[in-house]
C-alpha cells in the first residue's frame, strides 16, 4: 500500500470524527429559528440552530437557548394586551445576544398559542384576537422575520409534540449502508396547564383510520393517533377539583381539600376556580367572583384519589375497550412512551425520574401526599408555594389519567419514560411546529445523505477504529522514516492545506 493512500484515509477518518464529535458546535453556516410557546400558564421562547446546508437532514436542529417570559400566559392579558410587551422584551433582548446580529433579519419567529388561548377564544373571540394583534404589533419593532401568531389546535399540539420527541431521539430515519428501514417510534404524552395530549401509532392503524392523522415524513407514512383533552391540563383540572370540593362542601366559606398538604391553608377568590370556562357549568347560583373561600389541606391521598376520579366520566365509554374516558375513542396504548412537560415536573418533585414501576410511583405518591405543609416546605425548599401545594394533586391526577384513563397497567407502565429533554433540547411541541412550518422535515424523502444515526455510527466506529490503527501504523512509519529524512509534512498540515 502506498503512503499516499494511507494518508488519504487518515484525513478522511479525521474529518469524519471531527464531524461526529462536534456536529453541534461546528456550524460553518448556522441558521436560527425562534418559537414562542404561548402556554396557558406562561410563555417560553426557544431558539433553535442548525447548519443551513443540512437543513433537511434529521437530527441536526438543536435548541441553543430557552427563556421563560416573566408573568402569566398570554391569555391572562385579555384586558390589557399592551402590557405583554415589557416581559416579552426582557426575553427577546437575551435572544438577540444569542444570534449574530447579521442573521437577525434572516431569523424567523413563530408564535403558537395553545389551550389557554383556545379557551379564551371560546369565551371571548375579540379578546383573543386583541391579544394576538398586540403580539403582532410588538414584533413590528423587532429585527426578526415574524411569521405570525396562531392558536394551534389540540391535534396539532399532539402531533407536533410527537414529531419533536421522535425527531430528537433519532427515530425518523434509520440509514444503513444499503437499505433505509423504518424504526419504531415512541408515543408522546404531554401535560400542559389547560390541556393534555396523547399521541402514538396504534397496533393496527387501518382499524383506527378515522381517529389517526396521516403524517408523511422523510418519505414514510405514519398514522398517528392523537387526542387532546381540553380542561385536563394540570391547572384547569385542579380548578375543576376545587370547584367540585366547593360544590360538595356544606359551608361556602371553609372547604377541606384532601389533595392539599395537611395544615396548608389558603384563601382563593371564587373567580380563581370558577372563572374558567372549564368550571363554568359548576358555578353556584350565588357566584360572587371576588368572594374568598378558605381551602384547608387534609393531606389524605386515598380521599384525594377518590375526588380526582370524579374528574373523569367512564360511563360514557359503556365498557367499550377502545375507549379512554368521556366517550373518547382510543386504541390500546402500545410501545414506549415519553412523558414530558407537566408529567416530568410532577414525578421530579416526587424524586422519581426515567422509568419505574407503578408500585414505586404509588408509594412515592402516598409518601409525598402524607407530608404536612411544614415538612413539605422543608423537602421542597426551592419550589414556589403555588407549585409545592399542588404536586400531590397532580401526582394523583397523573396516576388516574394514565392508569384508569389511558389504561396503562403494572406491566406497561415501565414503558413510559418521564423525560423533559434530549441533549439540551426540550421535548415540547414547539420544535416539531418549526420543523413543519419551515419544511425541514420534507414530505418526500431524498433519503440517504449521511446523517449520522446510532446504527450507522456503530458501523462507522468499526471503520474509524480500523483507520485509526492504520494511522498509527503510518505515524510509526513516519517516526522511523524521520530518523532517515527530515521535513516530512505532518498530518495536520495536510488536513489544513487541503
Ligand atoms: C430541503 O428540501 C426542500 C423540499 O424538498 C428543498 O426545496 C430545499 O432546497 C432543501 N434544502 C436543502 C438545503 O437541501
Ligand atoms: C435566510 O437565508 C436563507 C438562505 O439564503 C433563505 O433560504 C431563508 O429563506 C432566509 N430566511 C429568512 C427568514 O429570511
Ligand atoms: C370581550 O373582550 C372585549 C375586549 O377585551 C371586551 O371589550 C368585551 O367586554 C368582552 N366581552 C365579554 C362578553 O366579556
Ligand atoms: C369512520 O367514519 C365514517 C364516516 O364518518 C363512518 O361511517 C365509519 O363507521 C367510521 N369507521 C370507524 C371504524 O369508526
Ligand atoms: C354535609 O352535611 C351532610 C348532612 O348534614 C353530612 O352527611 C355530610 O357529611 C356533610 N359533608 C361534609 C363534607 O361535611
Ligand atoms: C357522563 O357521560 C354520560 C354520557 O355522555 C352522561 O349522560 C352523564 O351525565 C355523564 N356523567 C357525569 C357525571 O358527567
Ligand atoms: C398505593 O399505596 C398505598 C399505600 O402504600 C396502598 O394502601 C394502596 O393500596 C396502593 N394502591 C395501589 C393501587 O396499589
Ligand atoms: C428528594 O431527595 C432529596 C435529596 O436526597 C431530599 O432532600 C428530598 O427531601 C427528597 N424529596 C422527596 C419529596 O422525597
Ligand atoms: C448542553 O449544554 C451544556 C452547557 O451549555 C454543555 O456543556 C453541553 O455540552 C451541552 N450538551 C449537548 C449534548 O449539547
Amino acid at each position: 500500500m502506498s503512503g499516499g493512500a494511507v494518508k488519504c484515509s487518515c484525513i478522511w477518518a479525521f474529518k469524519l470524527s471531527l464531524f461526529v464529535s462536534s456536529s453541534n458546535v461546528f456550524f460553518l453556516n448556522p441558521q436560527y429559528g425562534i418559537v414562542l410557546d404561548a402556554g396557558s400558564s406562561r410563555t417560553t421562547v426557544y431558539v433553535y440552530e442548525w447548519p443551513a446546508e443540512k437543513e433537511n437532514n434529521t437530527g441536526v436542529v438543536s435548541q441553543t437557548y430557552k427563556c421563560n417570559v416573566k408573568g402569566p400566559g398570554i391569555s391572562s392579558y385579555e384586558s390589557s394586551p399592551g402590557a405583554l410587551a415589557k416581559p416579552l422584551d426582557d426575553c427577546l433582548n437575551k435572544v438577540k445576544e444569542r444570534i449574530p446580529v447579521h442573521l437577525h433579519k434572516n431569523t424567523s419567529v413563530y408564535l403558537g398559542a395553545t389551550a389557554g388561548m383556545r379557551l379564551l377564544r371560546l369565551q371571548n373571540e375579540s379578546a383573543a384576537n386583541e391579544v394576538l394583534a398586540s403580539i403582532q404589533n410588538y414584533f413590528r419593532s423587532q429585527p426578526f422575520e415574524f411569521r405570525g401568531a396562531q392558536i394551534i389546535t389540540g391535534p396539532e399540539e399532539g402531533v407536533y409534540g410527537w414529531i419533536t420527541a421522535n425527531y430528537l431521539m433519532g427515530n425518523f430515519l434509520e440509514v444503513t449502508w444499503v437499505h433505509p428501514y423504518r424504526k419504531e417510534t415512541m408515543g408522546a404524552l404531554d401535560l400542559g396547564g389547560a390541556s393534555t395530549q396523547i399521541s402514538f401509532i396504534p397496533e393496527d392503524p387501518e382499524e383506527h383510520f378515522n381517529s389517526t392523522l396521516q403524517v408523511k415524513l422523510y418519505g414514510y407514512n405514519y398514522n398517528v393517533y392523537t387526542h387532546s383533552y381540553q380542561c385536563y391540563g394540570r391547572d384547569e383540572a385542579e380548578k375543576r377539583l376545587l370547584a367540585l370540593l366547593f360544590q360538595k362542601s356544606n359551608t361556602s366559606a371553609n372547604v377541606d381539600n384532601p389533595c392539599y398538604p395537611q395544615n396548608y391553608n389558603t384563601a382563593l377568590t371564587m373567580k380563581y376556580f370558577f372563572g374558567s370556562l372549564c368550571t363554568q357549568s359548576l358555578r353556584p347560583a350565588n357566584y360572587y367572583p371576588n368572594q374568598l373561600v378558605n381551602f384547608h389541606g387534609t393531606g389524605d391521598p386515598g380521599l384525594c384519589q377518590e375526588m380526582v376520579s370524579l374528574l373523569f366520566n367512564f360511563t360514557a365509554c359503556r365498557d367499550r375497550e377502545d375507549c379512554s374516558f368521556n366517550g373518547i375513542h382510543q386504541p390500546r396504548a402500545k410501545g414506549n412512551f415519553v412523558a414530558f412537560s407537566g408529567f416530568y415536573y410532577t414525578i421530579n418533585a416526587l424524586n422519581l425520574s426515567g422509568h419505574f414501576s407503578l408500585d414505586n410511583f404509588n408509594s412515592s405518591m402516598w409518601f409525598f401526599c402524607s407530608q404536612s405543609w411544614s415538612q413539605l416546605q422543608f423537602m421542597l425548599p426551592k419550589f414556589e408555594e403555588i407549585y409545592a401545594r399542588s404536586y400531590c394533586f397532580s401526582a394523583n391526577f397523573i396516576y388516574y389519567l394514565l392508569v384508569h384513563g389511558y389504561n396503562f397497567n403494572a406491566e406497561t407502565w415501565p414503558q413510559i419514560h418521564f423525560q423533559k429533554e434530549v441533549g439540551n433540547s426540550s421535548i415540547a411541541w414547539s420544535l416539531g411546529y418549526m420543523l413543519s412550518l419551515t419544511n425541514m422535515i420534507p414530505a418526500e424523502g431524498k433519503l440517504i445523505q449521511l446523517p449520522l444515526k446510532p446504527s450507522l455510527f456503530a458501523g462507522l466506529l468499526v471503520f474509524l477504529t480500523a483507520t485509526a490503527l492504520l494511522c498509527l501504523l503510518f505515524l510509526v512509519y513516519l517516526c522511523i522514516a524521520s530518523h532517515h529524512r527530515k521535513n516530512i509534512p505532518r498530518v495536520e498540515h495536510v488536513f489544513i492545506a487541503e
